[in-house]
């Protein structure tokens, strides 16, 4: 029987990852993508714990299948990802939705291709949700959203348990992938035509490799080897706690071409109380410092961020003290969020949680900042040339294409998609608070 699955992706770059590692398997499988929900037989919703409401939002998705998993009897519904890392979660699935046919956690994705097959011959259910890694698992296919670009895990789990987060309950505690692994993987995306690599992991800062020799590989080290892979011409990473950013890294930074001058450096609070109570071990001096230093050694570097309003005990003047912070900083772009209680956070049961209408409060104001900030920086860029990666035909409108520059804005600009995959010359015309529009001046060969 032809079969053919789609993939729903909740969260971050990591889950993306994840998917695409999933849509890669079941290639390998013999089974082919389908665009749309309702053309597949295989639904696989890849789930997230960070967002507000996801439990809500999961299980309203979820339920909207359950009509057609009773009429269609070739259906498959499998869920996976973070969520199914949490007992009441796995506990409301085998109460209200029994008729999910597969359900796996975050540490046996490359167990799919066999739990799908017994699923598939044994018309079984089965929830198999391991709450520790074994082995990292290397090898495993991926079937890449972009073709000049990709995602590459170097490391999983995290072990700072901030406070407010769930990430170190739903992914376990860090493993840092051999870095032989990564540099054949790289090798072969390279091979494959990808120009750009994001290395993945919840605190790349604390990468601590160890080779075939037994030797200690840090996180810089690992870029500079990277770089010497050719065909890769640039270098991203993704997220980096502030507390672990080491001077050779922004030695990196400062000699290494290829390393893209742009850093995410999540702030979450500009309050040292606030910060101190979410566990971030870091001060709003040492975070200014850190900042002051990388554009000390990289002037045109992009910084942003992540930014929580209304942590639980959070006052007028801390709140103020983010303000200040973001003022401070000027962040190319910020995620905000609304604190949210995940349940089995040591901040879930603090008290003084704040009132709804307060943190939206604050959170508009703080987000009013951070765009005005946003559109300003971008205005700078009028005039400017940029290198852009061209991602391809932009989502809104197949006549414009969208590219990234070094430092990670987006670029919107006419040209022919056939220049897809390639690097171009553009120069900015405009600067918006999300993007900046831009002339393609010239044609360039990859080099
Ligand atoms: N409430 C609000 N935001 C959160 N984040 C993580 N946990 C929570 C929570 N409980 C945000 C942090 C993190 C980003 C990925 O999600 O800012 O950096
Ligand atoms: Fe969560 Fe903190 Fe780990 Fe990031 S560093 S994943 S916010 S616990």
């Amino acid at each position: 029987m032809s079969r053919k699955f789609h993939i729903t992706t909740f969260g971050c770059q990591m889950n993306e990852h994840d998917s695409e590692i999933m849509a890669g398997m079941l290639q390998e499988m013999g089974y082919t993508p389908a665009d749309e929900r309702r053309e597949a037989n295989i639904l696989i919703m890849n789930t997230c714990s960070v967002r507000e409401n996801a439990d809500k939002r999961f299980f309203g998705t979820l339920g909207q299948l359950k009509h057609r998993r009773e009429q269609e009897d070739d259906l498959i519904v499998c869920v996976c990802g973070c969520m199914m890392q949490q007992q009441h979660i796995i506990d409301t699935l085998k109460a209200k939705y029994p008729w999910v046919d597969l359900v796996f956690g975050t540490h046996n994705i490359h167990r799919l291709p066999e739990l799908l097959r017994n699923v598939i011959s044994e018309r079984a259910k089965i929830i198999e949700v391991p709450d520790q890694a074994e082995e990292m698992v290397e090898g495993l296919p991926a079937s890449r959203l972009y073709q000049c670009k990709a995602l590459v895990n170097i490391m999983y789990g995290c072990n700072n348990f901030c406070t407010y987060c769930i990430v170190p309950y739903t992914r376990g505690r860090e493993r840092s992938r051999r870095p032989e692994d990564i540099l054949q993987e790289i090798r072969g995306l390279a091979e494959d035509g990808v120009r750009e690599v994001m290395l993945l992991g919840q605190n790349v800062n604390s990468y601590r490799g160890e080779d075939q020799a037994g030797n200690k590989v840090s996180f810089a080290h690992l870029i500079r080897q990277i770089a010497e892979i050719e065909g890769v011409e640039r270098i991203r990473f993704m997220t980096s706690h502030p507390k672990d950013l080491s001077d050779e890294l922004i030695e990196v930074f400062r000699t290494c071409d290829k390393l893209c001058k742009n850093i995410h450096l999540p702030v979450q609070s500009g309050s040292t109380e606030i910060m101190q109570r979410m566990n971030r071990h870091y001060t709003r001096e040492s975070y200014l410092e850190i900042v002051r230093k990388l554009r000390e050694a990289v002037p045109e570097i992009t910084i942003s961020t992540d930014i929580i309003v209304g942590f639980p005990g959070e006052t007028e003047e801390q709140f103020q003290d983010t303000l200040r912070m973001v003022e401070e900083v000027r962040y190319d772009s910020a995620f905000t969020f609304l604190y949210s209680i995940r349940k089995g956070t040591p901040a879930a049961s603090y008290e003084e949680q704040i009132p709804e209408d307060v943190k939206h409060e604050r959170f508009n104001r703080l987000v009013s900042m951070v765009d005005r900030i946003s559109a300003e920086k971008n205005a700078k860029y009028e005039g400017r040339i940029e290198r852009v990666l061209v991602e391809g035909p932009s989502k809104r409108d197949s006549n414009t294409l969208a590219g990234r520059t070094d430092g990670f804005k987006l670029v919107n600009f006419a040209g022919d998609p056939s220049l897809t995959g390639k690097f171009v010359d553009v120069e900015i015309t405009r600067g918006k608070t999300f993007s900046l529009e831009g002339k393609l001046i010239e044609r360039q060969e990859q080099r």
